[in-house]
Parts: C-alpha cells; sequence; structure tokens
C-alpha cells in the first residue's frame, strides 16, 4: 500500500503527522517537563490544559524566554493570521494559549493580518476580498480575549509603513537560494510570494523598532509556521535585533478521519461561526473509532486514539481530567457508544461557540482599539 507522502509546509499539510519525527526535521526542541514545570511556576496556577494534554508540544529557546523574564526582561507576543477566509477551531487553538502567555508574561501582542501573503497565494482572491476577511477575522481575534490596552492588530496592506524599513533590512539578507531551501520556491513562483517572508519576520522586530529597547519576541503557532521564523533568527542578529523564540502546537485534526482541520474540506471543519444545525450535522458525520454495530462496539469496545470525537474532548472540550480517563476506559469496554459521545460533544461545541458568537459581537465596538494606526 503506498503510504501518502507527509508535507507540512505554511501552504499545505497532508500525510500522516508524527510530530517526533516533525521535531527532527524542523530541527526544533521537544517541551521538556523541566520547561512545562518553569511555566507552571511563573504562572503561579497548574498547567495550561493544551500544555497537560500536549497540544503543545515542541519550540525554539521558549526555555530561554522564561529564564530572560524571570531575569525582569521585556517579553513581547506576536502571532497572526493568514485572512483567507472564515477562522476554525484549528486556527483558534494558538490564540487561546497566546491569550494565556498574555496574561502570565503581562507581554504586549502584535498580531498580524496577512492579507497579502493570501492575495499572493491564493489565485481567486482579491485584495478587497481578503481586507473583507481580516476585518471579518479580526472579530474573533478579538473575542480570543487579548487586553486591548497591551494588543496592536496589524494589517499588512494597511499598516505597511511601520513594516517596509524592517522587511528591507531583511530581504537584503536573504537570498534566494535560500527561499527555495526553506520554503520550496520555484521558478514559477510569483516574486510577491518570495519576497513576503520578510514581511512576515517584520512584527518580531517591531517593538523593539518603535521604542529602541531591546525586548524579546515569543511566536506561538503551529508548526507549519517554522520556516519562517528559520529565516527571520537567521537574519536577526545581522541586523541588530534578538531572535525571536517560538513555541509550537500540533495541528488540531479534522472530522474525517486522518489531516488536519482545514477549510479545504468544510464537512471537517468547525468555523467559530458555525451555527447549532452546522456543528450537529458536522459532528453526526464525524469519524470514530467505533466498531460497525452496536453489538460489536458492546463486544469489543472502541479506539479512542483513532476517534476524531474523542480527541476534540481530549484536546479542548473536555478540560477535566477524571472525566477524559473515564469516557476513554468506558469506550474501550464498550460501555459508551459513539453516538453518546458525539451528542456530549455537540452541547460542548454549541455551548463554546454560543459564547464565542457574544464575544465576537461586543469585538464590533472594539476593533478600533485593536487596530493599529
Ligand atoms: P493561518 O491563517 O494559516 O493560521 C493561523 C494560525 O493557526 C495555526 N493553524 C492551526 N493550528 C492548529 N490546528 C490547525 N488545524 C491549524 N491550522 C492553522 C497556524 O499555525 C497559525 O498559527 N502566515 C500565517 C499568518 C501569520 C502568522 C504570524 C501565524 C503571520 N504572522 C505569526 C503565526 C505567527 C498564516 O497564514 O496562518
Amino acid at each position: 500500500m503506498n503510504e501518502e507522502e507527509t508535507v507540512v509546509t505554511p501552504w499545505e499539510v497532508k500525510g500522516k503527522l508524527d510530530y517526533v519525527k516533525l521535531i527532527e526535521e524542523f530541527g526544533t526542541k521537544p517541551l521538556t517537563k523541566e520547561i512545562i514545570d518553569k511555566l507552571k511556576s511563573i504562572s503561579g496556577g497548574q498547567h495550561h490544559l493544551m500544555i497537560r494534554r500536549k497540544l503543545f508540544f515542541s519550540h525554539r529557546d521558549f526555555d530561554l524566554i522564561l529564564n530572560l523574564y524571570e531575569e525582569g526582561e521585556k517579553i513581547v507576543l506576536y502571532t497572526g493570521r493568514g485572512p483567507s477566509g472564515p477562522v476554525h477551531l484549528g486556527h483558534y487553538v494558538p490564540w487561546i494559549f497566546t491569550k494565556y502567555l498574555q496574561d502570565v508574561l503581562h507581554a504586549k501582542l502584535y498580531f498580524q493580518m496577512t492579507d497579502d501573503e493570501k492575495f499572493l497565494f491564493h489565485r481567486n482572491l482579491t485584495l478587497k476580498e481578503t481586507k473583507k476577511y481580516t476585518i471579518d477575522n479580526a472579530l474573533d481575534v478579538i473575542a480570543a480575549g487579548f487586553d486591548p490596552k497591551k494588543t496592536k492588530i496589524i494589517v499588512d496592506s494597511e499598516n505597511i509603513s511601520y513594516l517596509y524599513k524592517i522587511a528591507l533590512k531583511v530581504a537584503k539578507n536573504i537570498t534566494f537560494s535560500t527561499m527555495k531551501a526553506v520554503f520550496g520556491f520555484k521558478a514559477s513562483t510569483n516574486i510577491g510570494l518570495i519576497f513576503y517572508p520578510a514581511i512576515q519576520a517584520v512584527p518580531a522586530f517591531l517593538e523593539m523598532e518603535l521604542t529602541g529597547e531591546r525586548t524579546y519576541t515569543l511566536i506561538p503557532c503551529a508548526i507549519d509556521q517554522d520556516p519562517y521564523w528559520r529565516i527571520t533568527r537567521d537574519v536577526a542578529a545581522k541586523i541588530g535585533y534578538t531572535k525571536p523564540a517560538s513555541i509550537y502546537n500540533k495541528f488540531f485534526p479534522g472530522l474525517l478521519a486522518e489531516g488536519k482541520m482545514s477549510s479545504s474540506i468544510p464537512e471537517s471543519t468547525i468555523y467559530m461561526t458555525d451555527r447549532d444545525e452546522d456543528v450537529k450535522m458536522k459532528i453526526m458525520n464525524a469519524f470514530t473509532g467505533g466498531q460497525p454495530t452496536i453489538r460489536e462496539q458492546r463486544e469489543k469496545g472502541g479506539n479512542p486514539e483513532i476517534c476524531t470525537v474523542f480527541q476534540y474532548l481530549y484536546f479542548l472540550f473536555e478540560p477535566r481530567d477524571d472525566k477524559i480517563r473515564e469516557r476513554e476506559k468506558a469506550c474501550r469496554k464498550g460501555e459508551i457508544l459513539c453516538g453518546e459521545c458525539k451528542q456530549y460533544l455537540i452541547d460542548k461545541i454549541i455551548k463554546f461557540l454560543g459564547e464565542h458568537r457574544k464575544k465576537r459581537k461586543r469585538a464590533e465596538s472594539l476593533l478600533d482599539k485593536f487596530l493599529m494606526k
């Protein structure tokens, strides 16, 4: 049987995802117990759910960031979104964690909206459309609860005057052959995309540029964005800035078996703006680890490790450790059926999205405060 090749780039994620292998291939580091214990002690609380369940799993220099924070240095957060459509639950994962880090590290956040990147990448998207999604997606970002006094949303095409001088310094220090090696660019790639990574590097340096202070940037995101940080880190010292650190989450899975949640398969994707009926329909059709018949399920039990419904509960929707353990056991023993788990998850997601909807509505009046002027 031909196994589908695994590909993880900022523009494509496919095949079976082996996160141990990805750490090796990308040259990042695993999040060790020592590091997460330090984060816990700085936070003064419990391990965050996404750390406990290992949704965040890898990093570059996150340990250094924690040390620097303890030494009283200023930490700045940076993350972003490519506005090519509505926001889904997968995108929301790093934002939930970034909000937690903002609280723990008392940090400013630069949030980049790359309407330029998405315009350049998607043949059919106009700048007007990426701009429309920028505003739409910004409401989801704000709804994640970031501190309006400490957060700035940068819209590339609007705020280019802040970005361009730094982007030039970055671009001057990267050759086309590096870009080909890191991003797989070809002779047929449009030249906008070839320059674009210099723009994505900029917010990692922006605070230093604007304040003249030496600060340290931490970037929470999924591991697909790592190629950007490799080149950003390479040029940092050459152009007089500190190297950004990063912390990476795994991909939140799609609902139809293997693969990440992706906008290219809407039936496998829960959007932050889905209606209750959409959620019901999608979860009811989700891929589970259940047996084909109730009798077999009762006799043999299910397989939570391949079940998307179980993974959704595990990573996000069942924060209680005792309850998730009980559910796993009951599933393996055939004591619960997939329909029951699905209904439980539907109720959880509908509640979560209902709350999000209210926060998103409130975000409309805050938009102006968040957008970089
Ligand atoms: P974008 O819009 O593709 O993704 C937004 C954020 O979501 C992460 N992500 C996921 N996380 C979990 N599960 C998934 N299924 C999933 N799919 C995507 C991405 O890693 C990202 O963190 N080029 C970027 C925009 C950007 C950016 C940044 C992202 C600009 N500067 C700094 C992170 C940090 C993009 O198109 O992201």
